[in-house]
């Protein structure tokens, strides 16, 4: 396990909001919800900068240069964040390691928070230092979370007779160190969202169980549970484009939308609104 970062430096009151996408749970959909947040943020003219700490799959990444060469060959003048890949340091020592890491990590954030409403990052889906210090600068923690039990038992252990949660899990903890960090080094809170993603728009069953096992956990950990997106295509499908539905608001892409294509867009919305963002940071974006 990494071992809990220093303090470290304060940003300015003036920062921008921090969006940190965080589970140590792989596949969880970080990088995909990352990137609508920063695409749903830009469509209503806010300014976005954008963090990825997983340079070794560097999704977000893919799906922010993949937007680039859209807008370069399409000719339509999409909005783009400013983005940085923390690249992993080659230096000998794991010590060396970190505090490279560490220092391009508190550049970017430090410049991208100066000069954005927004910063959104995206980490890694396992247990690393770069992404501890990450957490510690949230002001909103975002966990998509897959519906399942297998996905759940990050955040709590569940009994398999009663459907009672047992005790919260070791990510829950991670947070907890997170939060002391930042308290003590700004006397800030952290705002711990988890999102339930992948839903069925079948399984019910399933549905009603994971849900109550979170809402069991909710006040024991410390988070609040937000609504998710449901499986579906167009959330992975555009990715090649470097697009999401919100684009589709723009004038140049407007399209027939299917059912599913609506229900997606409402389910964004809600997702944007839901993370309950400081209204004077949109308000100026709009
Ligand atoms: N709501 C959804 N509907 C359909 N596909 C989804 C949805 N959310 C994520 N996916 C797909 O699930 C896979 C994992 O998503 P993503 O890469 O965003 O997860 P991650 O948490 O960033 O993973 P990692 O921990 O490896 O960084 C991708 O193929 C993505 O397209
Ligand atoms: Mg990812």
């Amino acid at each position: 396990m990494s071992s809990t970062p220093a303090v470290g430096t304060a940003l300015a009151p003036s920062s921008g909001h921090i969006i940190v996408l965080g589970n140590e749970k792989g596949g969880s959909g970080k990088s995909t919800s990352a990137m609508h947040i920063i695409t749903g943020l830009l469509s209503r003219g806010a300014t976005v900068g954008s963090i990825d700490v997983d340079s070794r799959q560097g999704s977000l990444s893919r799906y922010i240069e993949n937007r680039r060469a859209f807008i370069e060959r399409s000719g339509v003048p999409l909005n783009m964040p400013s983005h940085h890949l923390v690249p992993r340091s080659a230096l000998d020592t794991v010590e060396a390691q970190r505090q490279d890491e560490t220092a391009r990590f508190m550049q970017s954030l430090m410049d991208l928070a100066s000069n954005n409403a927004f910063v959104v990052v995206d980490c890694p889906g396992s247990d690393s230092y770069l992404s501890r210090i990450a957490h510690s600068y949230a002001d909103t923690l975002l966990t998509p979370l897959n519906d399942s039990f297998i996905d759940f038992d990050i955040l709590g252990r569940v009994d398999p007779e009663t459907n009672k949660v047992t005790r919260p899990s070791f990510y829950g903890e991670l947070v907890w160190e997170s939060r002391k960090l930042k308290a003590l080094r700004s006397r800030g809170q952290i705002d711990w969202v988890v999102m339930r993603n992948r839903m069925s728009t079948l399984d019910a069953h399933n549905k009603r169980r994971v849900g109550d096992a979170m809402t069991e956990l909710e006040k024991r950990v410390g988070f609040r549970v937000m609504p998710g997106l449901c499986e579906r295509v167009i959330y992975r499908e555009l990715f090649l484009q470097g697009l999401t539905l919100f684009d589709y608001t723009h004038p140049q892409l407007q399209r027939n939308m299917t059912m599913s294509h609506v229900a997606a867009r409402q389910e964004l919305r809600e997702l944007i609104s839901g993370l309950n963002l400081p209204q004077a940071a949109l308000a100026a974006a709009e």
